[in-house]
Formats: C-alpha cells, structure tokens, sequence
C-alpha cells in the first residue's frame, strides 16, 4: 500500500519510513524539513497547508500521522505553536483526508495522556492522586500520596481505558489529536489506530529535548566526560520502549487498520512491558559508555509525573506485536550511537 508519513523526517517517523519500505510499502513523506535520503518519495510541507495536503494524499492508502511539536515547552506563551501544530495540524490533515477519501489512520499517541499513572492505596484501592505538592518535593517526600489517607501509593500498570489527565499542553493537544481522530472517523466511515507511546529512546533521538529526553539528556553528559544527573531519588518508573519497536507496531497497525470496523477508533498502549527506574536508565548508560556514574540530586520539576508504566497487552494481543529490543541491549546500543542536533 502508499502510506503518507507525516512528520517522517522526524526522529521516529523516519524509523517509521524504513519499517514501511522494508515490509514492501511505498511511502511518501511530508515533513516542514526535508528528511535525509531514503528510497521514499518526500515532500516539503506543512500539515496546516490545505492544498499541499491534498496533493500529497494523491494515490495515497493509508496515513502514518507523526509530525508533532513535541517537549514540555518553555512556558505557556508556547501554547499557540503547540495547539496550531498539533490540532489545527491534524484538524487540516483529517479534512482533506475526508475530501480525498483516505479512510485509514494510524496516530502517534503519547502516554502523556494519562497523566499520574494507575496507582493502588493499602486501604482504598485503587485511587488517583492529583499533582504532588512542592513541600513534599522539596521534602524528598515523592511518592504519591492517597488522596483520602495520605499514605505512600503502589504504581501498578495503566491500561487504554486509564482515564484521561493530560496535565500540560502538550499533552493536552495530543489528547485532541485522539479525539479529532475519533470524530473522523465516526463521521467518514474511517477507521483510527492511535499508537500511545511510552518514553522512545534510541539511535537518532533528539539531542537535550526537554521531552521524554531524560535518556538523551544522560547520554549528552556522558559524552561530554560528566555524570548523568538522576531527578528526586532515581525510582521514577517508565517504560522505555525502543525506536525500532515502536516503528514496527506502527507497520503492523498501518497494515490492520482497514480490518477494523468502519467508524473505529482504538488506543494502543506501546511500551515494552519491561518498566524500568530512571535511576537504572542512567546506571545502564553509565556502564556502557563507561563513563562516571550518575548523581542523584533530589532536584524536580514540578508538574513531573512520579511513575507511569504500560499494559501494552492490547498491541500484543490484536496486533501480534513483540518488542524485540530488551533494556539492556537497548541501552548499549544508544549508548553507542549518534543523536541529532
Ligand atoms: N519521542 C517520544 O518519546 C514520544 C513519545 C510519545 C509520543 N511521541 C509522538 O511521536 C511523534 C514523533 O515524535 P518524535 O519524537 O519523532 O519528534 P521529532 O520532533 O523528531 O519529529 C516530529 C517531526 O514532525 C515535523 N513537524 C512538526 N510540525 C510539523 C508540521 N506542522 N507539518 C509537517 N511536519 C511537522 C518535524 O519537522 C519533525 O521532523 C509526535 O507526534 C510525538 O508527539 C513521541
Ligand atoms: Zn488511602
């Protein structure tokens, strides 16, 4: 099939491009800056650009919709750009996919979407605790806390039906993006996947973004001599999903998504199922470029979520995906290769 990848220059749309291209497809790209040369076709262009959008999707199946204004931002003055970006963006992608008749969709989604991750109190169950508070940070105290009891929470896995918290802007418009996805589809016949990655790390990850960067961050520092300085006390759990892992499952949707009941929408979790502190992400990256070992410094960011780690079940289960990079390989593969400016 012709697959569009928007954003397909990017860090994981151009892993996307070459798991597309080795399983058979024909890709076109369409990205505001122009990717480095593979056999895909590429266009420059803006997804807020309704013509240029509509002459991309000429003879096009299926949609890889990845371009994105990602990272925390510098402060809310940032909230236009990200809005523009990210809804207005895929607001004039689904419009002139309604138009063109593409009825096929796969979105890069974000665990950001869930905010807090699933936590279970002694005594009450399971609960959801609202943001943590900057005196018991600062205090070392950062663990959740039970919003009835105050007791220390235990992190548990979020599953697709978590409900929604997007607690900052990106986060907010990548909700939107899952619900514009949601009304195109109902309204087109069309058929949605969107793919909520975990923490993407690997070959070509952004130098020092401020997002989902901690493992470039660490990295950086290691190659410049210095240690990683781990946040609060290192427990902070993610899950750290490789790039070629996250590439493929977007192979698998782009190539299920038509089997889906038209009118659908679903959210996969993508995560390697293997959760991991941020304080063993630093240790592992240490020991493989055998740099100085990291330094907790009980800093944080407010607005930080503690823990948040996926059942990616659903991925497994509908669409046969496997992860196939473990955590430690993978670490020693990033900490071996090259990142972007
Ligand atoms: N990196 C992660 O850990 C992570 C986690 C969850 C979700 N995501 C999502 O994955 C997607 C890809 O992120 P990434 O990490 O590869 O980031 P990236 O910045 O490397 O890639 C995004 C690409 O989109 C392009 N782009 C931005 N705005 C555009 C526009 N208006 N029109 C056309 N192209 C535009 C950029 O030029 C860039 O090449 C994003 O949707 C992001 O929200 C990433
Ligand atoms: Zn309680």
């Amino acid at each position: 099939m012709r697959v569009l990848v928007t954003g397909g220059a990017g860090f994981i749309g151009s892993k996307v491009v070459g798991a597309l291209l080795r399983r058979g497809h024909d890709v076109v790209v369409f990205d505001v800056v122009a990717g480095a040369g593979s056999e895909a076709d590429s266009v420059v262009g803006d997804v807020r650009d309704r013509g240029a959008v509509a002459a991309v999707l000429n003879g096009v199946d299926a949609v890889c919709h990845q371009a994105a204004m990602v990272g925390l931002g510098k402060d809310f003055a940032d909230a236009p750009e990200y809005v523009s970006r990210n809804d207005l963006g895929t607001a004039v992608l689904l419009a002139a996919m309604a138009d063109a008749g593409v009825r096929e969709l796969a979105l890069a989604g974000s665990m950001v979407v869930y905010g807090e991750g699933r936590y279970g109190c002694p005594r009450h169950g399971r609960v959801r605790p609202g943001p943590r508070a900057a005196a018991d940070l600062a205090a070392g105290r950062f663990e959740p806390r039970c919003p009835s009891c105050g007791a220390e929470l235990a992190p548990g896995l979020v599953a697709e039906d978590a409900p929604a918290d997007p607690r900052n802007v990106y986060a907010a418009t990548k909700l939107a993006q899952e619900h514009l996805a949601a009304a195109w589809a109902r309204s087109t016949g069309g058929r949605a996947v969107s793919l909520r990655y975990h923490n993407v790390y690997g070959p070509g990850m952004p130098r020092n973004t401020p997002y989902a960067g901690v493992a470039s961050f660490f990295r950086s520092a290691l190659a410049r001599g210095e240690a990683p300085r781990v946040f609060e006390d290192g427990g902070q759990r993610r899950d750290f999903v490789h790039v070629r892992d996250v590439a493929t499952a977007n192979a698998l949707a782009l190539e299920a998504v038509r089997e889906r009941a038209a009118g659908s929408f679903t959210a996969y979790n993508t995560g390697s199922g293997e959760p991991h502190t941020v304080g063993e992400m630093a240790d592992a990256l240490a020991t493989a470029c055998g740099g100085p070992a990291p330094i907790v410094t009980g800093e944080f960011r407010l607005g930080d979520v503690r823990h948040v780690t996926a059942d990616s079940r659903r991925l497994r289960e509908e669409l046969g995906w496997r992860p196939e990079v473990g955590f430690a390989e993978g670490m020693a593969d990033f900490a071996a290769a090259r990142l972007r400016r």
